[in-house]
């Protein structure tokens, strides 16, 4: 259990790849061409998984785990596991931010979803299913705020499932939405990571 809300990568394969991110997002921050420019990196991440060692694949009994791998002190760019049970799910959030999921461990099916009310009924979403497709093990899923930030995860294998998520926020401490379409409803929520005491880094 680490407090510290900065985590330096000492794998070669984590360094590498912040390095990799650092130069894209110094020469493609806010421009359409970022989230395509971070795949390649991402991928190498995602195909190099000696890094994801068993601390960052352990799953939470009925609870999505996320395990924080790396977050940058900026921050700009955060690096966690998602661990989620056999038969399970999650809730339907967002992301506020670009970045790339890659499948590691067992099968999912993700759901997207876009909003199509005004944002104006404080506690009321309508949310429109997008679209229902299985995520093979390797494959990569782009996150794209605000158009694709909405979806939800099951897990769709008798192993919990473990993806990598590479985004450009630290998404654990960002006070974002959860939605539960058949109501209707929206409310803000923040995750936290399953390893990092409540509270660290919130708020800076
Ligand atoms: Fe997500």
């Amino acid at each position: 259990m680490s407090n510290a809300y900065y985590i330096e990568p000492v794998q070669p394969v984590l360094r590498r790849f912040v390095e990799d991110f650092r130069n894209i997002v110094d020469r493609y921050r806010g421009t359409d061409e970022l989230l395509d420019r971070l795949k390649a990196p991402t991928r190498d991440l995602l195909y190099d998984p000696s890094w994801i060692t068993e601390e960052f694949r352990q799953p939470i009994p009925d609870a999505t785990a996320s395990w924080a791998v790396y977050r940058s002190q900026e921050p700009d760019l955060c690096i966690f596991t998602m661990v989620v049970p056999a038969g399970s799910e999650t809730k339907v959030h967002n992301h506020l931010t670009d970045g790339w999921v890659g499948l590691v461990q067992g099968a999912q099916v993700e759901r997207k979803f876009h909003r199509v009310d005004d944002h104006s009924r404080p506690g009321y979403a309508r949310l429109e299913l997008v679209s229902q497709d299985p995520i093979d093990l390797g494959e990569l899923t782009p996150l794209k705020h605000p158009d694709e930030d909405i979806h939800q995860v099951l897990t769709a294998s008798d192993v919990p499932s473990v993806s990598l998520h590479v985004l450009c926020n630290d998404l654990g401490t960002v006070e974002r939405q959860l939605f539960v379409p058949h109501e209707d409803h929206v409310e803000d929520f923040v995750s936290g990571y399953s390893n990092i005491d409540p509270g660290a880094g919130i708020g800076r």
